[in-house]
């Protein structure tokens, strides 16, 4: 490899513009691709025309660039197989990936295949019954010895919808059979019914070359659109990283129960993996259990995480395909970040796009990361594309200065319908164990 690193994002969320920003940041940054980007990678690297699950098109294009690294930003490309898929072609041999290959992000694409590691690697997590339509009565029966409320999982990638919460047990025996009924479409031809925990939660996040690890700061993202943690789920409206109650002795029981058997267990396995794991908490008094695996970083964690890492992130993914990860320490900035995510008007639901985006010029004092945005090819100005349009990150030693800074900053930006909430880092601050 040259020393200078070309590299290719894949993505267009507030993640992979906040993953290309901190990449550029590095000395051994060469050219900066992401595909397909947004109004905010534009700024700062190419933006490259292709899907992230045109694996032909993206191989094509990682030759002719000569990539040196492609880190893969969102799950359905690898729960597809990109990594497998790259993997044929001798040509592609220097490449360094960051991400799993399908069998890896099978803990992200099958919840009943990640519950059955977690019980073979004895990682606490909820109890649980995985059904199929020819188990329902094994399913039902579950249901009637788990105290309300139930959860019931589609087991495949269903766009974040795919987990119900139902406090009646009728209903929750009438959806079960909904959903393998067909619901989620085939995500939910397996159901993974589970024991509700009740504690609070947050998301741990791992670099692994699939020996050694470092844990990256810890965060807590607002996955609701309304105030207060009320209405629809959403793909995240903010976070806060790091996690006052995720103290040192509460993070040593998630690396020594959670962490190492997972990446341990992968080994043990054949899994070959380098890349993230986002690990889905609850705190249950004290004590970490596994929500879910995700083999990426979060959105909008990652806007409030990385902003949050001193080392060149360059150097720590080369080092993770290297597999020398037991020589990288991670160094963080104590500050606490808070990102508040600015939304189209109707999100989660219906919304219009192509508002004009404007005054990102008077922000102060903090980072802009855009999500659903794109380059209006006349005026030149960006305009909304997407749910979520901006994420504002504010840096700040004190947790209530930083949730200002993001807030006044998030009223600066202005187009129409914009929406975002003002309660992001509050009860984190208020939260008492
Ligand atoms: P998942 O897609 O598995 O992360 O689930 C979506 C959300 O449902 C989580 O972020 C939690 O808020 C909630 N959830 C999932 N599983 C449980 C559980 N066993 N107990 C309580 N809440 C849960
Ligand atoms: N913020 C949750 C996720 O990225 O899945």
């Amino acid at each position: 490899m040259n020393s200078m690193v070309n590299i290719l994002v894949l993505g267009s969320g507030g993640r992979e513009h906040a993953l290309a920003w901190k990449l550029k940041q590095s000395k051994i940054c060469g050219k900066l691709f992401v595909a397909p980007g947004n109004a905010g990678t534009a700024a700062i690297a190419i933006n490259i025309p292709i899907d992230v699950t045109d694996f032909q098109q993206l191989k094509n294009f990682c030759i002719e660039e000569q990539i040196d690294l492609m880190v893969v930003g969102p799950e359905l490309p690898l729960v597809e197989g990109i990594v497998d898929y790259f993997r044929q072609f001798p040509v592609l041999a220097n490449l360094r990936i960051i991400g799993p290959g399908a069998a890896g992000a099978r803990l992200e694409g099958s919840k009943a295949f990640a519950k059955d590691f977690m019980q073979r690697h004895h990682i606490p997590t909820a109890k649980y019954l995985a059904v199929k339509k020819d188990s329902l009565e094994s399913g039902l029966s579950f249901l009637d010895v788990l105290e309300p409320p139930f959860v019931l999982k589609a087991d495949g990638l269903a766009a974040g919808k795919g987990v119900l919460i139902i406090n009646e047990r009728d209903q929750a025996k009438h959806e079960l059979e909904n959903m393998l009924n067909g619901k989620f479409g085939k995500a939910s031809d397996e159901v993974v019914i589970e024991e509700y925990l009740n504690g609070i939660e947050l998301s741990c996040f791992v670099l692994t070359d699939g020996e050694h690890f470092v844990m990256l700061p810890s965060a807590k993202d607002y996955k609701r659109i309304g105030e207060n943690d009320t209405g629809p789920n959403t793909g995240g409206m903010g976070a806060v990283s790091p996690v006052p109650f995720a103290d040192k002795t509460f993070m040593e029981k998630v690396r020594e129960r959670i962490v190492k058997p997972t990446i341990q267990g992968l080994k043990e396995e054949n899994i070959e993996y380098q890349g993230f794991i986002f690990v889905g908490l609850m705190n249950v008094n004290g004590d970490p259990f596994v929500i879910e695996y995700n083999v990426r970083l979060g959105d909008p964690e990652t806007q409030a995480v990385l902003p949050r890492i001193k080392n060149d992130l360059v150097g720590l993914l080369l080092a993770c395909s290297n597999h020398e990860l037991q020589h990288q320490r991670l160094e963080t900035d104590d500050r606490y970040a808070v990102t508040v995510v600015l939304a189209s008007g109707g999100y989660p639901g219906d919304f219009t796009k192509g508002k004009t985006i404007t005054c990102l010029e008077q922000l102060k004092t903090c980072l802009a990361f855009h999500a659903g945005t794109v380059t209006d090819r006349t005026s030149g100005l960006p305009k909304t594309n997407g749910g979520r349009v901006i994420a504002i990150t504010a840096l700040n030693i004190n947790l209530e200065e930083a949730r200002l800074t993001a807030r006044e900053n998030a009223e600066t930006v202005t187009y129409e319908g914009k929406y975002f909430r003002t309660d992001i880092g509050l009860d984190v601050m208020n939260y008492k164990s």
